[in-house]
């Protein structure tokens, strides 16, 4: 460091610079030849002397600091993909994740909005689509791998964008999961062709091998602990959309409205999910209103309630498509009980007013049976000499009452059956107890018979 009788003057104009630029300088003087004795240098002489090198070393860092931001950007530019290309996966999705977890994340984010965009299609560029496993009013379902693991993706057609929007917002609801309701999560996809993008509407599910419980039935009959774990957990599922939760973490009540056994799938223990929630309506207690989709789908008419049929329904009223689910389920009912099998004895498969319509019915066709002529599936007289299908049976004809309000809710339809699940438990456990205790009498008559055989 050069010291001279300036020093004091260096270290005011360094004060000063660093008082009005905030930046410290620390600059070494060297080597500058001290000034012949008297000629003294001008405060502006000493500060260009110190000034000059210190920008000079400003410009050098900065200039470095440039080049180090260049090399960065060329060595990500180096390993960036084309967006064309599917992008690992592993970067954006946690690689030890499986669907069911990654629908979990979504749910429980609290957002309630779903996966990142980037996510959703990182995760559909990496389905593998395998075949197609049925098709519906809206979109065509196919079996997927993504992971390894089966998937089902239900793709939207373009012109039913609105049913993909609304099944998409309604299965986002937070807290909607529940053991009884399919949990998918709803991807758009974009895809590039030569003049253009356009995009593909995804919803990916748990796929569930048996496919639906119209499928299901077509292909097996149950025994009575199978037809009322199935009845439980359907109507546990419909409980579960129509009961409003209060609370930060709770739900609003939803309606279905396309209640069938089509759109409820069998999971490989025997229980059931509630699926396909295009057409659903959600309550808002705050200021009771219904946020009717802006969809015009309509749901299936062999299941339409009598007042949707004669269009008598109060759609201002939240109960009155709660109610309208509850006679479908009824019809659901009657479907799964004609398959039960007690002692050999069940029927075939067949949909509600199989014997009244033709196959696609009319709503006039269908109004005609159900309002007019106040018909209803016929309840086997067989089914009341099995306890099981006699109530069964009973909660059918109470949710098919034409009058909407006398019919069961959701709730009491799941209690009643699951009290039947606890009896016919109990019974097979007293059967059981009773075939073990007749095998023993059966052993130590044999026993007997040995002992006194050998007098
Ligand atoms: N997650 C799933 N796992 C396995 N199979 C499924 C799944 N989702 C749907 N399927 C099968 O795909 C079929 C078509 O389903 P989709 O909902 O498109 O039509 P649908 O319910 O038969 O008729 P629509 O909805 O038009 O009234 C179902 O009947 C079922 O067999
Ligand atoms: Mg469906």
């Amino acid at each position: 460091m050069y010291c001279n009788q300036h020093l004091p003057n260096v270290i005011t104009i360094l004060k000063t610079l660093h008082e009005k630029t905030n930046v410290c300088l620390c600059v070494c003087v060297f080597g500058v030849e001290p000034p012949p004795e008297g000629s003294g240098w001008s405060q502006l002489e000493l500060a260009a002397v110190i000034l000059v090198p210190s920008c000079l070393v400003c410009v050098g860092v900065i200039l470095g600091m440039c080049a180090v931001q260049n090399l960065r950007c060329n060595h990500i530019k180096a390993h960036k993909q084309d967006p064309e290309e599917p992008l690992d996966d592993q970067t954006l999705v946690s690689p030890d994740k499986c669907l069911k977890e990654l629908i979990y994340d979504m749910s429980t984010s609290g957002s309630g909005s779903g996966l990142p965009l980037l996510v959703q299609r990182t995760i559909a560029r990496t389905i593998v689509l395998q075949e197609s496993i049925g098709k519906g009013r809206f979109g065509e379902v196919w079996r997927g791998k993504w992971r390894g693991e089966d998937v089902a993706v239900k793709i939207f057609s373009s012109r039913d964008e609105r049913s993909w929007f609304r099944e998409a917002e309604i299965y986002q609801t937070i807290m909607l999961r529940h053991e009884n309701i399919l949990g998918p999560t709803s991807l758009s996809f974009e895809s590039r062709e030569n003049n253009g993008s356009w995009t593909q509407l995804w919803l990916v599910s748990e796929y569930h091998e048996h496919g639906s419980l119209f499928d299901y039935l077509n292909r097996y009959t149950v025994s009575v602990e199978g037809m009322i774990v199935l009845a439980l957990s359907i109507a546990s599922g419909i409980a579960h959309l129509h009961m409003e939760i209060i609370g930060t973490q709770g739900k609003p009540a939803i309606a279905h409205r396309d209640v069938k056994s089509k759109n409820i799938l069998v999971k490989k223990n025997g229980t059931a999910v509630i699926a396909d929630l295009g057409l659903a309506v959600k309550h808002d207690s705050n200021t009771n209103t219904i946020d009717i989709p802006i969809n015009h789908r309509v749901g299936t008419k062999r299941y339409m309630a009598p007042e949707i049929l004669d269009d008598s329904i109060n759609m201002s009223s939240f109960e009155s498509f709660k109610r309208a689910d509850i006679y479908s389920l009824g019809l659901v009912f009657w479907e799964l009980a004609r398959r039960c099998s007690v002692q050999g004895i069940y029927e075939d498969f067949q949909l509600p007013y199989y014997d009244q319509v033709q196959s696609d019915p009319s709503v006039d066709d269908m109004r005609k049976v159900v309002c007019e002529q106040k018909l209803r599936p016929n309840i086997p007289n067989q089914w009341q000499s099995c306890e099981a299908l006699r109530v069964m049976g009973k909660i059918m004809r109470e949710c098919w009452y034409a009058n909407p309000a006398a019919r069961l809710t959701a709730l009491r339809v799941k209690k009643t059956v699951s009290q039947t699940m606890v009896d016919v438990r109990q019974r097979n456990v007293v059967c059981k107890s009773k075939l073990v205790f007749l095998a023993k009498l059966c052993a130590d008559c044999g026993f007997l018979a040995l002992f006194f055989l050998q007098f």
